[in-house]
């Protein structure tokens, strides 16, 4: 089928890339003329595992391209698909101002025909219905009769896994109010095998939030249960082993650590909030997701301090710069935020990450006490505390002796768990993570210092 793809960004390249991956004829149009420059010289703006060889593939047998040219590239298409961002705005709400402009400028350019217009980018209840009208009064006069319906099409792929995921989905959502619709996007999705949903467009639309608000319920309880077993001594760890062996619960996102970041989780669960308080609802444990997210941060940071007496003038490592290893999205990463912390508090910064410093320094800006390192060890020199912040598995098989003789002073606040109690003792450092007891006195007393109140 001939497909075109409305924002070539971080879920629309990839998307596209792999519906053509399948056999469809794809089309990415995007108005960063920069972004299409680089994509058609054969350049990835983005770094996702995988994305790289069915992109090149693709392009050489045809069946993928790029253009800037909207009316060009959606002329023929049987479907097109919205993919731009929906950022969220100061209230929680998500920010419409793309999607809005993409349906007017695709009103404007609809070819005569049917075309089924399908949100993948995450939107609040009602925006199919918005986005419906956006397009008819920008339908232009023209010859031969313009016929369209506007569906939703929630994406669920994970960055870092996300052409895996994209080609392997667990299920597809289609949320249509035309038989007509679904079943082009039932043909669209045939080739994946996968479980395909029809519901209504609200169903749709909601579903996407509520598996996002869901997933981050888990993280959230999880990092309690994590500060608990601080508190009395437990393994965190362990309880979550024993915890996602109940089919009930599940063994997936039950890591304690710092918190979810990114693009999705802290935008869509303020969404999701900002969505149940316009129709008059307190979503209470949603409100209690977020807050402990935040918190859990802090507290980090916090422990960081305590450790140290004072950031200032003091050297900080932070190995991980991206909001989760594999690829090079910083948005909302938590290290950016406690890269700030740490520089306003007068600390030295010296920060690596495989993929995502350029994309890191392009958001915090040059600043004098930060340094980009080119590796973790080149990190650690003469810091009085090294921070791990993403778990990249580079992270995990560093020479641990090497990092330590690097360091003024070997300790190390490790934010994901990514090392055993008893590997980390061996290695002769202060160390400490998130739920997990440290064992002797020398620790112990790090402990208390460092968890007091
Ligand atoms: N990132 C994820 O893991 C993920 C997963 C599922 C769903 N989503 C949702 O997908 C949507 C897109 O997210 P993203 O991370 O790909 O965003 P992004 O910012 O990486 O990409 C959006 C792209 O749209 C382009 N664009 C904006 N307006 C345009 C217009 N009028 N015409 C053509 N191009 C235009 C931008 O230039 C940009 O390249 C969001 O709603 C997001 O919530 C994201």
């Amino acid at each position: 089928m001939k497909l075109a793809i409305v924002g070539a960004g971080h879920v629309g390249l990839i998307s596209g890339a792999c519906f053509a991956e399948v056999g469809h004829h794809v089309v990415c149009v995007d108005n960063d003329q920069e972004k299409i420059d680089k994509l058609q010289a054969g350049e990835l703006t983005i770094h996702e595992p995988g994305l790289e060889e069915i992109v090149k593939r693709n392009v050489s047998d045809n069946r993928l391209s790029f253009t800037s040219d909207l009316a060009g590239g959606i002329a023929g298409a049987e479907a097109v698909f919205i993919v731009v961002g929906t950022p969220p705005l100061e209230d929680g709400r998500s920010d419409l101002t793309y999607i809005y402009e993409a349906a007017a400028a695709i009103g404007k350019a609809l070819p005569s025909g049917y075309t089924v217009i399908a949100t993948i980018s995450t939107v609040p209840v009602g925006t199919s219905s918005e986005v419906e009208a956006i397009i008819k009064e920008n339908l232009s006069s023209r010859d031969g009769a313009i016929e369209f319906d506007v569906a939703s099409n929630p994406e669920f792929l994970r960055e870092g896994a996300a052409v895996f995921d994209r080609l392997h989905p667990h299920r597809i959502v289609i949320g249509a109010n035309s038989e007509r619709a679904a079943d082009v996007l039932n043909s669209v999705y045939e080739p994946y095998n996968a479980p395909i949903w029809i519901v209504d467009r609200e169903t749709s639309e909601l579903a996407k939030y509520a598996c996002n608000a869901f997933l981050a319920t888990k993280i959230s309880f999880v990092n309690e249960i994590a500060n608990i077993c601080e508190l009395v001594g437990a393994n965190v760890e362990k309880i979550t082993k024993i915890m996602g062996q109940d089919p009930r619960i599940g063994p997936d996102f039950l890591r304690a650590g710092i918190g979810y970041g990114g693009s999705c989780f802290p935008k869509d669960t303020r969404a999701l909030d900002h969505i149940a308080r316009t129709q008059g609802h307190n979503f209470a444990l949603l409100k209690a997701v977020i807050e402990v997210n935040n918190v859990q941060r802090e507290r980090f940071v916090e422990k960081m301090r305590r450790s140290v007496g004072s950031f200032n003038d003091k050297t900080i490592a932070i190995l991980g710069l991206s909001f989760k290893p594999n690829t090079d999205d910083v948005r909302e990463s938590p290290a950016l935020r406690i890269i700030q912390i740490l520089l306003d508090e007068g600390a030295r910064v010296r920060a690596y990450d495989p993929v995502a410093a350029e994309k890191a320094v392009a958001v915090l800006g040059e600043q004098p006490k930060l340094k980009i390192c080119a590796s973790p060890y080149e990190a650690a020199e003469g810091a009085d505390l090294l921070a791990i912040v993403t778990e990249w598995d580079e992270f995990k098989k560093l020479d641990l002796s090497t990092l330590r003789s690097a360091m003024k002073h070997p300790v190390i606040y490790d934010g994901r768990n990514i090392y055993s109690i008893e590997e980390i003792a061996e290695a002769g450092f202060e160390y400490y993570s998130v739920g997990r007891p440290i064992e002797n006195k020398e620790r112990t007393a790090l402990l208390d210092r460092t968890v007091s109140t």
